[in-house]
């Protein structure tokens, strides 16, 4: 595997064998088994968004990997100023073994890639976050078994989590059910690709997606970049939210997940975020597990 700038790149098959090797270092990790197949690598981190769990969980599985993790912020990098992306690449691909990044638009990930010559791997776009996606394959796995024929319901905003949520649970085998308001709907492309190649709804009625769901996501009303729109989405996406009365319309075992920040009240009630936190943070805990695999795949020796 070159790089990791979006699901759609990736096949059934390939996905699962990120979700093996992710097990298996979970595992080793837990029973202090190390593995330092990046030793003497370095990955460069670039971040033009705020982060706790990708920039941690990045920076803490490099070094468990053997190598070093360098936190590059936009506000401090020469890219900030508008050094092309294009000449950033060049010059980057010159120092390191690898480039993590977090930015707004996809283009800028994908242009990193073409002009630069080492792994890109995509920490989050406006458009999609696959790292957050793979952790949470991962996570329903560990608590449902096979996920081929299994409801993955997602409530909220069309936005970069819904695009991937939409693209990993269709490779994988799932139903996968939408509710967003009209307007705020996914990525038209992805919701066509999802209708030809499984079974997909896209709906504003939050209960009729959430029927018989075995795992619930949501995220924030407001993402990163729409801080100006965040009163207005506050009345727009009032109803939808991870309540009550959608758990009581999910199956009786459903999972609930949020790859966090989440804001209580908003998206979800306290009460359904607490009663369903080991899951919500096992997601977390996974991004760890799922990106070493990650880098192992994109960074690794051939
Ligand atoms: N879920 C996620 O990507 O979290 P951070 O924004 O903290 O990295
Ligand atoms: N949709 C959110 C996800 C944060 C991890 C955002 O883009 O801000």
């Amino acid at each position: 595997m070159k790089h990791l700038l979006k699901l759609m790149d990736l096949s059934k098959k390939e996905i699962i064998e990120i979700l093996n090797i992710a097990d298996q270092l979970k595992y080793e990790k837990k029973h202090g088994i190390e593995h330092h197949l990046l030793k003497g690598k370095t990955l460069g981190m670039i971040f033009e968004k705020s982060s706790t769990r990708t920039r941690v969980s990045f920076e803490v599985g490099m070094y468990d990997l053997g190598g070093n993790a360098l936190f590059l912020s936009s506000r401090d990098l020469q890219i900030g100023r508008g050094e092309p992306v294009e000449d950033t690449a060049r010059v980057l691909s010159r120092y390191l073994d690898g480039i993590m990044i977090r930015t707004f638009a996809q283009a800028e990930v994908e242009a990193l890639a073409e002009y630069g010559s080492i792994p890109i791997i995509n920490g989050l776009t406006d458009y999609c976050h696959p790292c957050q996606v793979l952790a949470d394959l991962m996570t329903m796995r560990e608590h449902k078994g096979n996920l081929e024929g299994k409801k993955m319901c997602y409530i909220g905003d069309g936005n970069n989590m819904t695009n991937s949520l939409i693209v990993g649970g269709i490779k994988m085998g799932m139903k996968v059910s939408v509710a967003c308001p009209k307007g705020y709907e996914p990525d038209a492309d992805i919701m066509n690709w999802a209708s030809e190649n499984g079974e997909f709804l896209c709906t504003d009625n939050i209960l009729e997606a959430a029927a018989d769901a075995d795992v619930l996501f949501t995220d924030v009303w407001a993402s990163m970049g729409q801080e100006s729109e965040a009163e207005e989405r506050r009345k727009i996406f009032k109803n939808y939210q991870i309540n009550d009365s959608v758990i009581d319309v999910a199956k009786s075992d459903v999972m609930v997940q949020h790859c966090l920040p989440a804001h209580r009240e908003e998206e979800i009630t306290a009460k359904v975020f607490e009663a369903h936190a080991d899951e919500i943070f096992d997601e977390a805990e996974n991004r760890l597990h799922v990106q070493k695999a990650v880098l192992v795949k994109c960074l690794g020796d051939k």
